[in-house]
């Protein structure tokens, strides 16, 4: 899917998929191979160690919880 929403108690966190793929490149900066496909592990803590780690190694993207998380 194009764009994949989490919901959360503080508010819906909206990945934009393909976004990040065309932007990103490789599958496997998240993704355990090429081809995609369930992360084994993925909630709240892996959230905040991937996404948010990598907005704030590349200087770009949201790292505060509002710039995430919209009610
Ligand atoms: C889910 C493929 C890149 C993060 C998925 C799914 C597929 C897929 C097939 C499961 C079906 C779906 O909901 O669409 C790919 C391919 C990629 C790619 C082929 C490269 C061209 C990325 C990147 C990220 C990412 C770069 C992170 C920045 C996720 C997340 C999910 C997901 C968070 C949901 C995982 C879950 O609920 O367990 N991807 N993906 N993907 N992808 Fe990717
Ligand atoms: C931008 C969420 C993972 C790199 C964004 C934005 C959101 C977001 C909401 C704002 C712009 C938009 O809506 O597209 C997420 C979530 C992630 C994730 C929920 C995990 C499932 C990653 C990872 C990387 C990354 C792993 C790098 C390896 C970026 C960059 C931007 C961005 C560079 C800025 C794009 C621009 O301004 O052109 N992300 N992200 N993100 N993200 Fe992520």
């Amino acid at each position: 899917s194009d764009v994949i929403e989490f919901p959360s108690s503080i508010g819906k966190v909206t990945f934009t998929h393909k976004a990040h793929q065309e932007l990103l490149k490789d599958c496997q900066k998240c993704h355990a191979s090429p081809a995609g496909g369930t992360i084994a592990g993925f909630d709240k803590d892996w959230a905040h160690k991937t996404c948010k780690g990598c907005h704030v190694e590349m200087k770009k993207g949201p790292v505060s919880c509002k710039e995430c998380h919209k009610k």
